[in-house]
């Protein structure tokens, strides 16, 4: 009895030292120690035909040998656990120091970027930055801003109108009488925004473009302010010397009305699509605001004056960036937008 539990305990071992997987430990351990048909168990039983002293010998003997067998076996357990995890810190490292694969953050529209730089520069200068609809009644559009119905400059800017006497926008200045509506004189404002007309779409045309509007009321206002507001507009824009020249313009919302040209920065005066080929680019039309419209907004305008401007952001930008197509500004065409 002896010896076979001897010859037991050592090939159990021994299999144990052979086995790699959990499964096949366990299948040992239920051969060797299970409690019902074990190996260990079945010795056990003819312990009954034994002398006391031997009984008590071989008892111990069988305790010592299932010790054995069940501690190999969670030794070995153990070991292939450890292994196992080994291997997958092996296989799932993950190397925190190494650069991330580059994620492009992206960027500012051209005209967002100048928009903002114009927005901050006002502000610099006591001008708060109001926003109006772009879906906007004929009132604001034009009856307030002194462009009766059967005014001929209703003609000039071909409208898209919709139901209900509604209209998408024309230009920034309905802003300036949405701003004398809510906020009393002395005033300053800039209104960037969206405008939309029904034109053809051509290199220097748009249907849908930016303008910043702009607008002073105080007392005593005059082309002076004017022309220093205007010259300081230009110089943060271009950030260098640009060609200048004023022209009398109409706009029945100013009088006397201007219109600013800058030297074409594309072409350098020399005539391209963008200047019509005349050098010169039609950027900031302006003026002093009419009586009429102040009055249409209760302003007495005999107690105040004004300035106004309608800056053509669009063109502004593509003067900036050389840019020698309008259409690209809303293409979505990341070879173009990937440059700013
Ligand atoms: N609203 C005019 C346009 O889009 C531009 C304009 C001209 C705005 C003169 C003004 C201004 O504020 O004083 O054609």
């Amino acid at each position: 009895m002896e010896s076979t539990l001897a010859e037991l305990e050592k090939s159990s071992l021994e299999e144990i030292a052979k086995a790699s997987t959990i499964e096949e430990l366990e299948a040992i351990r239920v051969r060797v120690a299970g409690r019902k048909g074990g190996a260990l168990a079945e010795i056990s039983k003819g312990m009954g035909k034994l002398v006391p002293e031997e009984r008590a010998r071989i008892g111990k003997l069988l305790n010592q040998a299932k010790d054995s067998v069940e501690r190999a076996i969670e030794a070995k357990k153990k070991l292939i656990d450890n292994e196992a995890l080994a291997k997958r810190l092996d296989s799932e490292w993950l190397d925190l120091t190494l650069p991330a694969s580059g994620v492009k953050p992206g960027s500012l529209h051209p005209l967002t970027q100048i928009r903002y730089e114009l927005e901050d520069l006002f502000r610099s200068m006591g001008f708060a930055v109001l926003d109006g609809p772009e879906v906007e009644d004929e009132y604001h559009n034009f009856d307030a801003l002194n462009i009766p119905s059967d005014h001929p400059a209703r003609d000039m800017q071909d409208t898209f109108w919709l139901d209900g006497g509604f209209l998408l926008r024309t230009h920034t200045s309905p802003v300036q009488v949405r701003g004398m509506e809510h906020y009393p004189p002395p005033l300053r404002m800039i209104a960037p925004g969206r405008v939309f007309r029904n034109e053809s779409v051509d290199a220097s045309h748009e249907h849908t473009f930016y303008q910043l509007e702009g607008m002073m009321i105080d007392r005593d206002v005059s082309v002076g302010h004017l022309i220093y507001f205007m010259q300081t507009l230009l110089a943060a824009v271009f950030r260098r010397e640009v060609k200048v020249r004023l022209r009398p313009g109409f706009f029945p919302f100013v009088e006397p009305g201007f219109e600013l040209d800058i030297g074409c920065l594309i072409c350098n005066g020399a005539g391209c699509a963008v200047c019509k080929h005349s050098g010169w680019v039609e950027l900031l039309p302006c003026g002093l605001v009419n009586p009429n419209v102040l009055r249409m907004s209760r302003i007495d305008p005999d107690k105040w004056s004004g300035f106004a401007f309608g800056l053509g952001l669009t063109r502004l930008v593509m003067m900036r960036y050389a840019i020698n197509d309008i259409r690209l500004l809303q293409s979505g065409d990341l070879r173009f937008l990937n440059q700013f």
